[in-house]
């Protein structure tokens, strides 16, 4: 057959009709940017594994969280990295802890421009790293890392984070929070469910940037990456408990488990593109490998065409400002 009668090709021509058959946009207003914030620095500190991405100071991180908002990112998720860890995280539920303190700092330098959103997790605040308290037989206790889960909640809520990133895997950790931030007056306050966290070797640069202190690994409550199921199972689960919003996590290794949560939710879906995706086109781009701006956009780009609704990017801002150049053209 040398005159095909159905040509996909025709659509593909210039640049104007490609735009026509566009599928999926990136738009300022889907990216979220996670931001470190840590205690006892007057300057931003570089983080080696994640060239370009620091540990701020409150000066810097507000610098930060205005120059997201004036590119047109909707929220950033915040990160403490504090000075001094305990066996129970207690830096966590200090109103005075750095998570704490950035976010009453950010939320009033930022007003309504942009949303302030905070992790809650225990990791950065415990002297073995983990997620949450250990039992006496030297495993992460489940019912008692939800009960300072809910302790931290209150905190963060009170500090004025309007959503509540919820990364650390525990059984009805969901419900728990929810029924807490309810019953202290903070119904408004959302709840961000990690709910389909794999334990992801792509999370390595992460531990460098907040100091993580953990020998061991995170198996007993994150996703064994070889199940699809699971991860569904905990992502609907998270909206039975009254989750508002669900993510997939890392994103880039993960997109058939983001497109099933995806087809089968009923409120938003994100996905976080995190350290290790980060670094690697980083350190690809940097030896000449790969065309850096190329495979950034295609990689956040891919993650939306897969289901999500927003992506949480370390590229956010840097993100925004492409779009923003494009459309001003
Ligand atoms: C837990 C948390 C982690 C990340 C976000 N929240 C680390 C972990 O579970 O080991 C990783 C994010 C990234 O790698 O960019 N507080």
């Amino acid at each position: 057959m040398n005159n095909p009668l159905i040509r996909p090709r025709r659509l593909r021509a210039t640049p104007a009709l490609r735009r026509l058959a566009t599928e999926t946009r990136l738009h300022p207003g889907d990216l979220v940017l996670p931001l470190f914030v840590r205690e006892g620095t007057a300057q931003a500190l570089p983080i080696a594994s994640m060239p370009g991405v620091m540990q701020h100071s409150l000066d810097s991180a507000r610098r930060a969280v205005v120059e997201a908002a004036e590119a047109g990112v909707s929220g950033v998720m915040l990160f403490g990295v504090p000075e001094k860890r305990d066996a129970i995280g207690s830096g966590a539920t200090d109103p005075d802890g750095i998570l704490n303190v950035a976010t009453r700092v950010l939320a009033a330098e930022v007003g309504d421009a942009l949303v302030v959103q905070t992790d809650l997790c225990l990791d950065e605040f415990t002297d073995h790293g983990h997620c949450g308290v250990l039992g006496s037989d030297g495993r992460v206790d489940n019912d008692a890392t939800v009960k300072r889960y809910t302790e931290m909640a209150l905190v963060q809520a009170g500090s004025g984070s309007q959503v509540l990133g919820l990364s650390g895997m525990m059984d009805g950790q969901v419900a728990a929070v929810r029924e807490a931030l309810d019953d202290d007056g903070y119904s408004d306050t959302a709840v961000l469910a990690y709910s389909a966290k794999y334990a992801s070797a792509f999370y390595g640069p992460f531990r460098d940037a907040v100091e993580s202190t953990l020998d061991g690994d995170r198996r007993s409550y994150q996703l064994d990456p070889a199940n699809r199921r699971e991860g569904v199972r905990e992502a609907l689960l998270d909206i039975a408990e009254g989750a508002d919003v669900v993510m997939v996590k890392p994103a880039g290794s993960y997109l058939d488990v983001l497109a099933d949560v995806a087809a089968l939710s009923d409120i938003p879906v994100w996905a976080y593109q995190v350290s290790g995706e980060y670094s690697m086109i980083e350190a690809a781009a940097a030896q000449g490998w790969i065309d850096r701006r190329r495979a950034v956009e295609e990689s956040v780009l891919s993650i939306k065409r897969a289901g999500a609704d927003v992506v949480l990017s370390y590229w956010a801002v840097e993100l925004a400002t492409w779009i923003n150049e494009k459309e001003a053209r």
